[in-house]
């Protein structure tokens, strides 16, 4: 998901459990041929997250088949194209959705890509651009005979944006009209949600967007269930101790890693202005030093000018960590107090010691 599932965040869904598959954000197939970095730097993943797919975006079958190979050559196990993006900067250039209105174009992409590398080239569409267009069903079988390998469909047409509901009715005529595994999206925000889908549908299975962004665990609580266990508990710690190691993992990353663990296109590394040390305080220490703070949480006002503000690698850092509590702390009682407080911070300092009040009451 565009701006939020970074690799670092990605690591640490999968090391909660029960999740099969990452993709990254979308990246653009100019950028990755063109070897932009900030794209490339979007199409980075780890060793840890294994098997990643690395979701691209664009309208030229050569330039999408090229950035393919990029995608290849990184080491990527999947190669997947989005056919889902409403966006209008993305959907306006036969790219994202508006494929959806293209099938003859949309399956000359995917033929492209197909005959251009060997990891298997995968498709996530929505339902149709609008509701007199509903065609995944169709596209679907269109893409699958020219080699698409999977296909994902979030049940809402580009009209609709995130409005109304996702038509799972919809999702599991596409997974009934190929032979190919089809994945269900959306809507699915509690564990069980994401079994029933499972059950109901005959779909391959479930992708979660916003369901993760604000419950990591709901993969290892789906798994559980799903195993005749109890979804296991996540107590306010761990969601605290999460976000510390969140932060943790974006300041540290690129610093001291095992050789083949990050997988680029192209030496990219635009933070030269570290302060590692800053680093060096981790979660565990932070959580340890806060677990007295007492039983309700007040913004500590003094914080916003205890530090000095934060620039480069650790002013990215802050604000990834603000986009991630936008959904991260919904339906947490004070969430919204928690959410203003991160928005006021402007040192990692302070950033930790606010989530450390909030989390470790
Ligand atoms: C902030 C945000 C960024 C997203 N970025 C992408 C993206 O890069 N690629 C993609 O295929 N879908 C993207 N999506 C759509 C989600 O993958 C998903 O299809 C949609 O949110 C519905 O599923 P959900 O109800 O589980 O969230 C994004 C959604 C949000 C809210």
């Amino acid at each position: 998901m565009a701006g939020m599932t970074d690799s670092a965040f990605r690591r640490l869904v999968k090391r909660q459990g029960g999740c099969g598959l990452v993709v990254t954000e979308m990246v653009s197939s100019e950028g990755l041929v063109r070897g932009i970095d900030r794209t490339l730097e979007y199409a980075e993943f780890t060793e840890e997250e294994r098997p990643v797919a690395v979701q691209i975006f664009g309208g030229d079958p050569e330039k999408m088949a090229r950035a393919a190979q990029e995608v290849e050559k990184m080491g990527a196990d999947i190669v997947d194209v989005n056919m889902g993006c409403p966006v209008p900067k993305v959907a306006k250039h036969s790219a994202g959705c508006s494929l959806m209105r293209e099938p003859e174009h949309a399956a000359k992409i995917i033929k492209a890509m197909t005959r251009a590398v060997s990891i298997p080239v995968t498709v996530k569409m929505r339902a149709g651009w609008n509701d007199r267009e509903v065609n995944a069903p169709e596209l679907a079988r269109m893409l699958e005979r020219v080699g698409a390998a999977a296909i994902a469909v979030h049940g809402r047409t580009a009209a609709q944006c995130y409005t109304g509901r996702s038509d799972w009715d919809l999702i599991a005529r596409v997974a009934r009209a190929v032979s190919i595994p089809v994945y269900g999206n959306g809507d699915c925000i509690e564990p069980t949600e994401l079994l029933q889908r499972l059950a109901e549908t005959g779909v391959a299975g479930v992708l979660v967007g916003r369901g993760v962004l604000r419950n990591p665990w709901i993969f290892a609580q789906a798994a559980a269930v799903s195993a005749g266990q109890p979804a296991p508990e996540v107590s306010l710690a761990d969601r605290g101790r999460f976000l510390l190691e969140y932060i943790d993992l974006l300041l540290n990353q690129r610093l001291n890693e095992p050789k083949g663990f990050r997988h680029q296109a192209t030496t990219v590394d635009i933070w030269q202005d570290d302060e590692a040390g800053l680093a060096q305080d981790t979660a565990e220490d932070i959580g340890r030093a806060c677990e007295n703070g007492g039983p309700t949480f007040r913004p500590d006002e003094s914080l916003a000018h205890a530090y000095p503000p934060a620039r480069g690698r650790q002013r990215w850092v802050i604000n990834k960590v603000r986009a991630l509590s936008a959904w991260y702390t919904r339906g947490l009682d004070g969430g919204s107090h928690l959410r203003v407080a991160i928005n006021q911070t402007e040192s990692i300092p302070a950033l930790r010691q606010t989530i450390a009040s909030f989390f470790f009451r």
